[in-house]
């Protein structure tokens, strides 16, 4: 039986202030929420202060990029060892913002998460389509596109270390959630793919998340899916009180 897992992704949004509160409430929250696995992914320069508040508590605490070295003249980059010595737990890749926006492919994505595992850090890795893929039918290729080059030269064992959100492009930010079907016939696919490409030992154990517009009124029906097993969570993981009614909804 797999764990639910429930991440917010903060993105670039708080200040020091809006972080510290947000990590402090929600480890009240969620102090007896044993029976999910919670995590925050705040900006880089909330991390050391995220990980110092929620020590004690059962929030993971992550970042949301990072790069494929781990030092010396790469301006503006942040290594994974750096991630692990201020205490991450995980690091968010391949996020379809980082994707879209900043351009990432799916060879850099792929560097970033070898080097993530290497370095002791877990990975959430993001996987999802465009609208415009969507409707012309190819979700399911682009999803396995992404999936197999992400996890190119990733061996099973490293599997145990490596979660799955699917986050439909069109569903981010947008208030537009995939129908849980929607996603439960990715989620489904997801973990064919797993099976076929390791083994059904880790289809079985990964956990995929979904993301996009997720809330505590659709938290419930999305996690009741038998593949989906877990929030990557925006927006409503800004609040601690909506972020932790998802946790609360799902279980
Ligand atoms: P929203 O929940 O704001 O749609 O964002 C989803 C997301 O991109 C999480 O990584």
């Amino acid at each position: 039986m797999r764990k639910l897992y429930i991440a917010g992704n903060w993105k670039m949004n708080t200040t020091t202030t809006e972080a510290e509160a947000l990590v402090k409430e929600l480890k009240v929250l969620v102090a007896d929420m044993t029976e999910v696995d919670m995590a925050v992914a705040p900006p880089f320069v909330y991390l050391h202060k995220a990980v110092y508040l929620a020590k004690d508590s059962q929030i993971k605490v992550g970042a949301q990029n990072c790069y494929f070295e781990s030092k010396g003249a790469f301006t503006g980059e942040i290594a994974p060892e750096m991630l692990k010595d201020v205490g991450c737990d995980f690091v968010i890749l391949g996020h379809s913002e980082r994707r879209h926006v900043l351009g990432e492919t799916d060879e850099v994505i792929n560097l970033k998460v070898k080097k993530a595992l290497a370095a002791g850090l877990e990975v959430i890795l993001c996987v999802g389509e465009l609208l415009e893929e969507r409707e012309a039918e190819q979700t399911e290729e682009v999803v396995k596109t992404q999936l197999l080059g992400g996890l190119k030269e990733i061996s099973a064992e490293n599997m145990a270390q490596i979660t799955i959100a699917y986050e439909p492009v069109w569903a981010i930010g947008t208030g537009k959630t995939a129908s849980p079907d929607q996603a439960q016939d990715v989620h489904a696919y997801i973990r064919k793919l797993l099976a076929d490409n390791f083994s059904v030992d880790v289809a079985n154990i990964v956990r995929i998340q979904y993301g996009g517009s997720v809330k505590p009124e659709n938290a419930k029906e999305l996690m009741g899916q038998p593949d989906i097993d877990g929030a990557l969570v925006g927006g409503a993981s800004l609040k601690a009180d909506s972020f932790a009614a998802i946790a609360k909804a799902a279980v």
